[in-house]
């Protein structure tokens, strides 16, 4: 009888991914099948992210109510960033958990769960443990990645101490399962990646074929069963001409880009390591725009990073206007161990970060209620791939809007255009036209 795996999942799309290389290969060599009820599972897995202290200190806490939970002989098993960096240190804490294995070391799951105390972290890289099983979330959509790590060394990121240094994966793997993915039936490929734009850098081996980010585009899209590409995260300071160039005229990379932004402070920029100005940023986005005018943008941004003051806090507020996102995701800086910034003397009173946030966040919601009103009466090419509770069939279009329409589930798997006739901040509600 096949035994049951819960598993929840923290953090970024690399995890999502991760999480899915975990299920396959415990499906393929174990025979685990999935399930949503932790008391029912033989394997309870929780794939962390480290990234903001709060999810960290939610881990501990969760590890004891699944070890409440679970059943009788069931083994519980830490994976992802925050075994990453917190290690063995997670057994002496958490003496319930049965293995430790680190965002880079996913593929060594099924020795993990017949080795007690079984404990990896270490930041390897062989190209083999990324030929895993398949498995995906999604019929509609297919996680690709293209590189793992980070050669960044932003101050205030923990990202490289966890999945280490940035190495590209080859170009003929990355084609070769985007491939078989569409030709399954997924119309939409999602390239993953710390810093996708800054893809070609640095392979594990010389014998593969080279090519850059803007290249890697392209290869993809001529693959004739992909229909839709998108891709994340960016970096702003790899947003040179070439690669805006092939966005923009390249039918099949889907109209949302995502630039983080992090701070509009040249000064604090350079203190974050960021590598761009205020200018630079403004210069790409406002080119970005001016060459796709329909395309939407979205960001991250950190308030109260230290030394943050009321100019520089003016200067992102500064940005947030005149690029106007479609979508930003906000947060309050959280030191991190192991990362410079986290060292500064300067920090920002936690009370003038929360309210720097809300005052962000206030600027924002007024912004969205102007450009939610812009997409009245337009036509927009909606991936179909979800039946909602309220009994709408929702989907994504093409510059990345929540599409929402009254349809039964013929849709799914299908791009339709709708006309929107309501929009919301933050869900577009239409009428499919064909
Ligand atoms: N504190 C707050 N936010 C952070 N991020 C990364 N590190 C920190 C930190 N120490 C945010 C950045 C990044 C997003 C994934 O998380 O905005 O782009
Ligand atoms: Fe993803 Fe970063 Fe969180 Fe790791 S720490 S899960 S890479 S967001």
């Amino acid at each position: 009888m096949s035994k049951k795996l819960y598993i929840e999942t923290l953090g970024c799309a690399m995890n999502v991914r991760d999480s899915e290389h975990i299920i396959a290969e415990l499906n393929r060599d174990e025979e685990y099948v999935l399930s949503d009820d932790p008391s029912q599972a033989d394997l309870i897995i929780i794939n962390t992210c480290s990234v903001r202290e709060k999810p960290v200190s939610k881990l501990f806490s969760e590890i004891g109510v699944f070890n409440k939970k679970k059943k009788e002989g069931a083994r519980i098993g830490v994976c992802g960033c925050s075994a990453s960096h917190l290690g063995g240190e997670i057994f002496k804490r958490a003496p319930e958990v049965d293995f430790v294995l680190g965002a880079r070391n996913v593929s060594k799951i099924t020795q993990a769960i017949k080795t007690p105390k079984y404990l990896s972290v270490d930041i390897d890289y062989d190209e083999s443990s990324y030929a895993f099983a398949e498995f995906r979330n999604s019929v509609y959509k297919a996680f690709v990645n293209i590189s793992i790590g980070c050669d960044k060394k932003c101050t205030y990121c923990i990202v490289p101490n966890t999945r280490g240094d940035e190495i590209s994966i080859p170009a003929e793997l990355i084609i070769k399962e985007a491939r078989r993915a569409a030709q399954n039936g997924a119309k939409e490929i999602f390239l993953l990646g710390q810093n996708v734009n800054n893809y070609g850098k640095r392979f594990s081996q010389e014998n593969h074929s080279k090519m850059d980010f803007s290249d890697l585009l392209r290869e993809v899209s001529e693959i004739p069963e992909v229909q839709r590409i998108r891709f994340t995260s960016p970096h702003p300071l790899h947003m040179d001409d070439k690669f805006l160039q092939e966005f923009a005229s390249n039918p099949k990379i889907c109209k949302s880009m995502h630039m983080p932004l992090q701070s509009g402070s040249t000064r604090l920029l350079e203190k974050m390591k960021r590598g761009y100005t205020k200018e630079w940023f403004l210069d790409r986005a406002l080119k970005l725009r001016e060459m796709v005018p329909d395309a939407s943008i979205s960001t991250d941004i950190i308030v109260g990073f230290p030394g943050e003051s009321d100019e520089d806090f003016e200067d992102t507020l500064d940005v947030m206007k005149r690029v106007r996102f479609e979508q930003i995701f906000s947060f309050k800086y959280s030191p991190r161990p192991l990362t410079k910034a986290a060292e500064f003397t300067n920090q920002v009173d936690p009370a003038i970060a929360s309210q720097r946030l809300t005052l962000l966040q206030d600027e924002q919601e007024k912004i969205l209620d102007e450009i939610s009103k812009k997409h009245t009466d337009k036509v927009y090419e909606v991936y179909f791939e979800e039946k909602r509770s309220n009994g709408l069939i929702a989907g994504r279009s093409d510059n990345n809007a929540l599409v929402q329409v009254q349809g039964d589930e013929s849709c799914l798997g299908k791009i339709k255009s709708v006309k929107i006739t309501n929009p919301k901040r933050l869900s577009l509600y239409g009428d499919i036209l064909d």
